[in-house]
């Protein structure tokens, strides 16, 4: 009782009397541990309630002690004398970066359109990386995307595009399909300004009875314009895909000059922006779905190139490179 009085009363002028407290009440020769140690003399029949004042003894100490701890800190005199009116030090946020950023407008927009997002793994079988995708062994397409094996066995790679979830979704069977797959993916090309070993993709599927080309005409317009403008427009050039048929490349007329002419555009009046086109019969099939009744477009874009473009970046490496010079510029950005 006598050094619960003294606790309470305790109230420091200074760092070296809250440092005496501690040593006196807290340190490993102190009062507390003391008291402790004489649990082992205690009979059996009262160590509870011993125990329980103890318990409490101690933390009375501590909470006492905690109460003028920042006088450490500050070598002022408890909290009386801070001044709660001066402005705090500035919390710095982090920002986000630039590929979340596209990535989650370009999310959005789809959204808005009734598509779900569908994610799979980064590290994928043959199957569902190409097989399935009506790429067969020996298919010169193969060489298009130059792939990363994962240890020797040729049937598991990293992910060259996120088709490979658009497969494992048909898989599923659950028709009709309406998704974006947004992720990561892999690639064995020599790292420069326009090109690196990995990047990311938002991939699109869309299979139900009667869909068509205008289906996908429309859909990728009005992505466009949300993401780039209502004055964007868009043009098709035939193009290839083994997963596709017919296939084309989408351009959009030059957000920047509005087609006139200028460097990003390299004065065509067009950026090519992503791939596309109607689902081979094949891939259905592949997946166990009748190609006589279900049709359905595809698409997939890169979305370092899409942010590039937008934000006139010139160098794809400084996406992974974590300069803040770069990545603050984006601050506030939602
Ligand atoms: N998978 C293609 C690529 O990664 C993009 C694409 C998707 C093209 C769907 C057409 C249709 O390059």
């Amino acid at each position: 009782a006598a050094y619960e009085q003294e606790i309470t009363a305790f109230t420091p002028e200074n760092i070296e009397e809250l440092e005496q407290y501690r040593i006196k009440f807290l340190g490993t020769k102190g009062i507390v541990k003391a008291l402790f140690g004489e649990m082992k003399n205690v009979p059996n029949d009262r160590k509870k309630d011993f125990g329980q004042v103890l318990n409490r003894f101690k933390l009375l100490a501590e909470d006492r002690y905690a109460a003028f701890e920042d006088l450490k800190n500050t070598g002022a005199k408890g909290a009386a004398n801070v001044d709660g009116t001066l402005p705090a030090s500035p919390l710095r946020l982090g920002t986000r970066h630039p590929i979340s950023l596209v990535r989650n407008k370009i999310i959005r927009i789809f959204e808005r359109l009734g598509f779900s997002i569908a994610e799979g793994p980064e590290i994928e079988d043959d199957w569902h990386n190409f097989t399935a995708l009506n790429l067969p062994e020996n298919h010169p397409a193969r060489d298009m995307q130059d792939t990363f094996y994962v240890s020797r066995n040729p049937d598991w790679m990293l992910r060259t595009h996120t088709s490979s979830v658009q497969v494992r979704v048909m898989e599923e069977g659950k028709l009709p399909i309406r998704i974006i797959c947004p992720g990561r993916v892999y690639r064995n090309e020599t790292i420069s300004a326009r090109a690196h070993c990995f990047f990311h993709q938002v991939e699109g599927l869309y299979i139900a009875e009667n869909v068509s080309f205008a289906d996908l005409k429309q859909t990728l317009y009005h992505f466009v314009q949300e993401l780039f403008g209502a004055d964007t427009r868009i043009r098709f050039r035939p193009s290839y895909f083994p997963f596709t048929e017919p296939s084309a490349e989408m351009d959009i007329s030059c957000f920047i000059c509005g087609g006139v002419g200028c460097n990003v555009c390299k004065h065509t009046g067009w950026v090519e922006i992503l791939g596309c086109g109607m689902v081979h019969p094949n891939l259905l099939r592949n997946c166990g779905i009748d190609p006589d009744k279900y049709t359905g477009f595809a698409f997939g874009m890169g979305i370092e190139r899409i942010t590039m473009l937008k934000y006139q970046i010139k160098d794809l490496r400084l996406f992974s490179e974590n300069d803040t010079r770069f990545l603050s510029q984006f601050e506030g950005a939602v």
